[in-house]
């Protein structure tokens, strides 16, 4: 199978063996152009005995209604265009039509077939008899009650409701790990966080850890081995000022604390302001650098104090939001440049320009300058090294940066350069490949960069402790919560508030600005943390209040979806894990907020409202289906970092 990729990887290619675990089936959904990118994969990875030897295994894939039904229509399609076996199945969930679905799902393959095979087999006068024909052919299965053919092929499918009751059954007992989706790649680095040893960690740096630990959450649960790397900056000219200003302030090493320095940025300002107005500090701090570089013990240890103090003031914050991390800074891959820089130089790929060594690529104005012309190395040297070091020492196929939009060009530019070097293939849907997720600016209320009333920068400690006080006033002004112990009252409020904030921030996409507001991301209606954790308790007390026993429940009482609500929260439930494939193919969190915002709001206007649960003649079924909820819900709340509360 490796032989039909279209590109030789550089390394052992063990890791790309994973890629037959997975069917060609494995669309992504909706936009047009992964609809592409789909049967493109499909040309180029399978045959037809590959694609049946492949069912088999993908039938792990429970969870995803829309891979399942793609596999009936990839058989379908063999019948009924032998002359194609390379057109892989197009199968979207239906979307509403002025108001009305003509089914569940769709097969959208006619058309494309017909503009293929016109004229060259005779039985079809067009779109739609090629439509009928793919009806016709598809084998039987329990999943489909109906199915009907409109306008120019679509192939409308309506599921059957035993089938998604039974679906959900079985999700109850196995688990909702059996919802997992599989992505075609065993490791991926995620780098994400990164902030800068010593100078402000600042709020596009929260977006990153937010928006960045989300997608390693995502990638995780779909069983890809993650990487988790806080690419620190924690080496640079700055600091050759910061351990000149240390050897000032303390000429005994031993002085040296967190509590003695105090804080870092503040430290960082002064030094800077000496090495602004006294040239010789300053040349004394360009001096440290070379030494420092040099290895010398005395600045390397002052360095090391520096970067621990830094550590751990961002790890209260990564503590805080529950996100763990490892630290793989600047400073790990400067021994590997040297190395790196001679292959590309081997390659022919690097230049002089006016005294420093850069790389020309096609179709940028902007050299990518890989060794300044004072001879040392910079930030594209060390993100060029660091991303020949994931691919070819960590073996990773996917490699995630999640930084502000700003740096896009920057990272254009390494990952052309790998290309040309052929670490990474020259297309972007093969692996391993270098993706950049970019984000926009954080705004404040005045519609400017967020900065609060009196500080230049917001600080992230500052943030967290008010989201985390305002949703305790509030927490404390419902009566139940008056009785409740201290601890409970602290823990609530630490995961609303914290939620609040991380959920404001991913359910916008996040290529957008996105406001900062404290009352709307606070508030209890609408599409916040806040409601949606109020929602989860609603469903969790309603379950309580029954008074059974859900795991009796689980094995007594049978689910089933008779009323159109029932049926409605169904398949939006069966719809989670081909949610989170969409969300982790397009490494796109708002995703998976819409998913559990619309979970809650079928949950709660359609289901609820009309579906009476405690003491209705249906109870048993009616509570699974809430528990079930729960669980979809709980499961979204994780992968979104949310710690979701069971008690309002
Ligand atoms: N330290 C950088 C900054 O604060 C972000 C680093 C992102 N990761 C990378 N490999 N360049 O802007």
């Amino acid at each position: 199978m490796l032989g039909c990729l279209t590109f030789v990887a550089p390394f052992s290619p063990s890791p790309l063996l994973s890629l037959h675990r997975f069917s060609p089936l494995s669309v992504p959904s909706s936009p047009s152009g992964l609809l592409k990118f789909a049967s493109r994969r499909f040309s180029i990875t399978a045959t037809k005995a590959e694609s049946l030897s492949t069912m088999a295994v993908d039938a792990e894939n429970v969870g995803s209604v829309k891979r399942q039904l793609a596999h009936l229509f990839e058989v379908s399609l063999r019948t009924t265009v032998p002359s194609e076996p390379d057109i892989a199945p197009l199968v979207e969930p239906c979307a509403a039509k002025s108001g009305v679905k003509f089914g569940d799902y769709q097969c959208n393959n006619a058309m494309g077939i017909w503009s293929k095979i016109k004229g060259k087999q005779a039985e079809f006068k067009g779109p739609p008899s090629v439509g009928q024909a793919i009806m016709k052919n598809l084998p039987p299965s329990d999943i489909i009650e109906s199915c009907s053919v409109a306008g120019p092929g679509f192939v409308n499918v309506v599921l059957s409701r035993n089938w998604i009751a039974q679906s959900l059954q079985r999700m109850l007992i196995d688990g909702i790990e059996t919802w997992a989706p599989r992505l075609p790649l065993k490791r991926a680095v995620v780098d994400f966080s990164s902030p800068n040893i010593a100078k402000e960690m600042h709020v596009g740096h929260l977006r990153s850890t937010i928006i960045g630990d989300t997608l390693a959450r995502m990638l995780e649960f779909s069983h890809v081995d993650v990487l988790r790397r806080n690419h620190v900056g924690d080496w640079g000219t700055q600091f050759g000022m910061l351990i000149e200003f240390l050897f000032e302030k303390f000429p005994n090493p031993e002085d040296v604390n967190e509590a003695a320095i105090g804080d870092l940025q503040t430290f960082y300002k002064a030094s800077k302001v000496r090495f602004d107005s006294d040239p010789e500090f300053k040349q004394r701090a360009q001096q440290a650098v070379v030494r420092l570089q040099g290895g010398e013990t005395r600045y390397r240890d002052a360095w090391k104090q520096i970067c621990e103090i830094s550590r751990t003031e961002f790890h209260r914050v990564y503590e805080r939001l529950g996100v763990h991390l490892e630290e793989k800074g600047e400073s790990f891959y400067n021994p590997h440049i040297p190395g790196v820089l001679e292959e590309l130089n081997k390659k022919g790929m690097i230049e002089d320009s006016e005294g420093a060594r850069v790389i020309f690529l096609k179709d940028v104005n902007i050299p990518l300058i890989v060794v300044k012309s004072d001879g040392g190395y910079n930030y594209a040297s060390t993100d060029l090294t660091a991303l020949w070091y994931r691919i070819n020492e960590e073996k990773a196929e996917w490699i995630i940066y999640v930084t502000d939009v700003g740096q896009q060009q920057h990272f254009d530019m390494v990952f052309k350069a790998a290309k040309r070097a052929g670490w990474l293939p020259a297309d972007d849907n093969s692996y391993p490949k270098a993706t950049h997720v970019g984000f926009g600016l954080v705004l404040g209320e005045d519609g400017k960069r967020f900065r609060t009333r009196n500080t230049e920068v917001v600080r992230l400690v500052d943030l967290l402790d008010e989201a985390k006080n305002r949703s305790k006033t509030a927490l404390l002004e419902r009566d139940t919560a008056k009785e409740w112990p201290e601890e409970e009252v602290e823990k609530t409020s630490e995961a609303v508030g914290y939620g609040a904030v991380k959920y404001a921030d991913l359910k916008n996409n996040r290529l957008t600005n996105y406001t900062f507001n404290f009352d709307q991301m606070l508030n209890d209606k609408g599409n916040t943390a806040v409601y949606l954790l109020y929602a989860h308790a609603r469903i969790c007390s309603i379950i309580r209040k029954s008074g059974k026993d859900i795991e009796e429940v689980k094995k007594n009482a049978k689910i089933a979806l008779d009323h159109e609500d029932e049926r409605a929260l169904g398949l939006h439930l069966l719809q989670f894990s081909e949610v989170v494939e969409e969300a982790c193919t397009n490494l796109l969190p708002n995703v998976l907020c819409e998913y559990l915002y619309n979970l809650s709001e079928i949950f709660t206007k359609k289901f609820y409202s009309n579906c009476q649960v405690v003491g209705s003649p249906e109870e048993g079924s009616r509570l699974l289906l809430c528990e079930a909820t729960a669980i979809v819900m709980r499961k979204c709340f994780y992968l979104l970092g949310i710690v979701p509360v069971y008690k309002i």
